[in-house]
């Protein structure tokens, strides 16, 4: 089977970067990007690429070429899924906030809607891909609804995660470690999975294309970030040690980091690990083990974000303590909101409970993040629910530039790693802040000894 069309449901961080590499490396497929969300469209299709709602390094460039050539974006949701051959289904999994599984279980529902729609436009034989991240089983849900409400049309359900990280989507779609396929064992199954390898063929060397049954594609994305969110909140448990004796975090992880066994990547303590996946992963994992029955797995795995919200916490609460036990009306600027560097997304950030945590204690948040819309932030803190939107405002100001931001501050906080904050003039910054000056660097970014010689009280995560 030879796919010459697809489309993709949901033109988020992931369905974006993911379709305008295929459409780039593939310039014999059309591909379609479809979403409800007509704002949303409309900045994909904006003529200046600066502008689409995803940014993420060289994506700009990508999206420019191939658009209006073989990449489209669009609204015309049906239109999209009766012409395609090959569907990907990249809507958004949020943790449930109602009901059973409530704060645990990934609601389903944009993935419901979409497998009935699927199976109410389609005329013709499609192979439908999981690309969102789903609790295991999920395919099997897409497959009875698509079995059962559609009008005869066959179809096959293959499980194919993202791997992805923001801020480094392009080179992460352009030369993957692995791409993963999971399909049925039949073989309109073994068929569906080649057709999708030869589309990846096009630019992934096949020996890195693994092909699996769909359990097995499913639980490996929910473990590859169980995984690597451990080794984040490993670190981030050593780094409180270090603080109360004389060992420095960043000492200890370079000296393990060159145990082959262990590696280097991963191991640098930070304020908290964000994003959209590590914790709805992990929480998708402790529910389907306690629904086993498999209690000792899934309090394992809790852990992992339990030391993550203890590591959020105690960044905040020692900002407190150190400037005297009181923050109340006092400005601390936040350099960073996203949850990561070189990214716009925000979710689940450590910036938006730290944030949260000195509203509490009545502290003014001055803010700057280089690429976070200040609508963003406030939705954020807004989704929260602790206050009032007004209140949230009264607290929160965004300024158009570093040194505005940092003007009269008593603490400069640092949340994002971007590598702008390392390059700023921190003479001048501490020229124009409350003496004593303090910098909680949440990523350890700065150099310790310059901002010390500077004069700035400095704490760093770990030292
Ligand atoms: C992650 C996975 O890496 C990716 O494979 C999967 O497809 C989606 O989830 P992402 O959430 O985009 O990607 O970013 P990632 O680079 O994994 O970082 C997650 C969080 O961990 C960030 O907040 C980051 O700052 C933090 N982190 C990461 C650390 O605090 N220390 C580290 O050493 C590494
Ligand atoms: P991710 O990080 O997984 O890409 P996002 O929230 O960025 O998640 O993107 C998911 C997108 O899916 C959103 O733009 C949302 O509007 C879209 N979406 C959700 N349900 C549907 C649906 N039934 N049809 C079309 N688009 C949908």
């Amino acid at each position: 089977m030879k796919i010459t069309k697809i489309c993709c449901i949901g033109a988020g961080y992931v369905g974006g970067p993911t379709m305008a590499v295929i459409a780039e490396k593939c310039p014999h497929i059309k591909v379609t990007v479809v979403d409800l969300n007509e704002k949303r469209i409309a900045a994909w299709n904006d003529v200046n690429v600066d502008n689409i709602p995803v940014y993420e390094p060289g994506l700009g460039e990508i999206v420019g070429k191939a658009r209006g050539k073989n990449l489209f974006f669009s609204t015309e949701v049906d239109k999209a899924i009766d012409e395609a051959e090959l569907i990907f289904i990249s809507v958004n999994t949020p943790t449930k906030t109602y009901g059973t599984g409530k704060g645990m279980a990934a609601d389903l529902k944009y993935i419901e809607l979409c497998a009935r729609q699927i199976a109410r436009v389609s005329k013709t034989d499609k192979i439908i891909v999981e690309k969102s991240t789903l609790p295991v089983r999920t395919a099997e849900a897409i497959k009875s609804i698509l079995d059962n409400t559609g009008n005869g049309v066959q179809f096959q359900i293959l499980s194919n995660p993202e791997f992805l990280a923001e801020g480094t989507a392009v080179e992460d779609l352009l030369s993957p470690d692995r791409v993963l396929i999971g399909g049925e064992t039949s073989p309109e199954g073994q068929k569906a999975i080649e057709a999708l390898v030869d589309v990846y063929a096009n630019w992934v060397p096949r020996e890195r294309i693994l092909k699996t049954n769909v359990w097995s594609s499913e639980l490996s994305k929910l473990t590859a970030n169980a995984f690597l969110a451990q080794r984040v909140s490993s670190i981030n448990a050593i780094s409180e040690l270090c603080e109360k004796t004389e060992a420095d975090v960043n000492e200890v992880a370079k000296a393990i980091g060159m145990d082959s066994r262990i590696g280097s990547k991963f191991l640098k303590a930070s304020v908290g690990f964000g994003g959209s996946c590590f914790q709805k992963d992990i929480l998708n994992l402790v529910y389907i083990s306690k629904a086993f029955g498999l209690n000792e797995v899934a309090d394992y795995w809790e852990q992992v974000i339990i030391m993550n919200d203890h590591q959020k916490r105690r960044f905040s609460r020692n900002i407190v303590q150190t400037l005297y036990n009181t923050v109340s009306g006092k400005k601390i600027t936040f350099l960073g909101w996203a949850f990561k560097k070189d990214t716009n997304d925000t979710r689940e950030s450590a910036a938006i409970y730290v944030a949260d945590d000195l509203i509490n204690e009545q502290a003014n948040i001055g803010l700057f993040d280089p690429k976070v819309p200040f609508q963003q932030v406030l939705s954020d803190l807004d989704y929260l629910e602790t206050r009032s939107s007004e209140e949230n405002q009264k607290y929160i100001n965004s300024f158009e530039n570093p040194y505005e931001a940092c003007k009269d501050a008593h603490a400069v906080a640092i949340l994002t790693e971007w590598d702008e904050f390392k390059d700023y003039d921190w003479q001048k910054i501490y020229d124009n802040m409350l003496k004593p000056a303090f910098i909680f660097d949440g990523r350890n970014i700065l150099d310790a000894a310059k901002m010390k010689e500077i004069g700035f009280v400095y704490q760093a995560i770990g030292s």
